[in-house]
């Protein structure tokens, strides 16, 4: 299906690589795991727009559906033969029983669970994809030809950071907790980060690191219970906003399409590096969030609906929940010329557009 939405999103993200970026990409192959997510929707179809114009040769795309959704890729791949899923457990199954992987070029490992309800369901397998997952993929490619390895960390490998290390650079070293119902995410993604760090220095693998900070926006499942997933679910069926929390922790949120130009940036580095990946402002309380839902929601779906205050059943909710979250992003505009300028309230009114037209679905 069309969706205007996506379509500008994706002639936005291309506007902003540099004639140097977009070079690299020329008869790249380029491997992405966890391609079936709320970023790789973002990217699979930002290859598929433009893999003709930018001449990518290839992308070899792995997913093993534990939470990414099917109907959207197979119609992907249906309509560009230059895009091969496959099936595949990066903790698990060999990347050397997949066609062309060897002479992939370009690495985008992806694949874990961001959703904090999901993966504490799943805490060993959240924790293999980081480590195990991570660890099969640099041994892999470790003595190949590649250009380009993108591993995703995540902000919260910065746990609660106290307040003089907020806005949060990437040279804070983190206050986390290694027990907890978040430390199975947390911790995995450190060690991730340790297993890159070493693979550079042990095999000079161009190994770069993104810690990404809150992305939202089309792409993200209605379904996946992130915080904008549930303000956009309950929109989408006319029912009121719930807040589980009292609303006061704040953060920034970065609309999906400035967040894929910065990793696209990041891949394309091709040095060991770390950057944060966000909107440096506006910084916002929840309820301020939820508020944006609420007024773009009553434009764009005439919507009726307010703001719950309820307690959540969980009792672990908000256990190790951090109070503030916003990045400095200072390095990635400076080495990588990232500069994100899709404001939170332009952004959720994009996200609620995009359900509007595809009806909540991703297809
Ligand atoms: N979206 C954000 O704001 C954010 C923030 C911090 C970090 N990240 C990180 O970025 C990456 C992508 O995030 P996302 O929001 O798209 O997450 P997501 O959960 O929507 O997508 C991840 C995908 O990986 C797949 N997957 C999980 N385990 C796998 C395995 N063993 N083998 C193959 N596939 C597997 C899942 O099925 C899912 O489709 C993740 O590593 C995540 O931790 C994202």
């Amino acid at each position: 299906m069309k969706n205007r939405i996506l379509d500008e999103d994706m002639t936005y993200i291309l506007g902003k690589l540099s004639a140097e970026e977009k070079n690299k990409l020329k008869d790249a192959i380029i491997l992405i795991s966890g391609c079936g997510g709320f970023l790789g929707y973002y990217f699979m179809h930002f290859f598929a727009h433009f893999a003709e114009e930018l001449q990518i040769k290839k992308v070899i795309a792995l997913e093993n559906f534990l939470t990414g959704t099917r109907d959207w890729l197979d119609s992907l791949v249906e309509s560009n033969d230059k895009i091969h899923l496959h099936e595949f457990n990066v903790i698990e199954d060999n990347l050397e029983d997949i066609e062309d992987a060897d002479q992939a070029n370009l690495i985008i490992h992806g694949a874990s669970i961001a959703s904090p309800i999901f993966y504490r369901i799943y805490p060993v397998e959240t924790m293999d994809a980081n480590v195990t997952g991570l660890r099969r993929m640099l041994d892999f490619y470790k003595e190949k030809n590649i250009d380009g390895f993108i591993f995703f960390s995540s902000s919260e490998i910065y746990g609660d950071p106290f307040p003089e290390f907020i806005p949060t650079s990437e040279d804070y070293k983190g206050n986390v907790a290694t027990m907890g119902p978040r430390a199975c995410y947390d911790e995995a993604k450190r060690y991730g980060e340790t297993l890159c760090y070493v693979f550079h220095h042990k095999f000079e693998m161009p190994v770069t690191i993104a810690r990404p900070f809150n992305n939202y926006g089309p792409g993200m499942n209605i379904n996946d219970k992130r915080l904008p997933a549930d303000f956009a679910k309950a929109v989408h069926e006319g029912r009121n906003l719930v807040m589980l929390s009292d609303g006061k922790p704040t953060r920034t949120f970065c609309y999906i399409a400035d967040a894929i130009t910065g990793y696209l940036k990041v891949m394309l580095h091709g040095k060991l590096d770390v950057f944060n990946i966000g909107i440096d402002k506006p910084e916002i309380s929840v309820a301020e969030f939820a508020n944006l839902f609420m007024k773009n929601a009553q434009k764009i779906y005439d919507y009726q609906g307010k703001v719950e205050f309820k307690i959540s059943q969980d009792q672990h909710y908000m256990t190790d929940n951090p109070n503030r979250r916003c990045p400095v992003i200072d390095k990635a505009r400076k080495i990588l010329d990232y500069n994100p300028t899709i404001n939170v309230a332009e952004g959720v009114g994009r996200y609620l557009q995009f359900l509007k037209i595809n009806n909540g679905e991703l297809l």
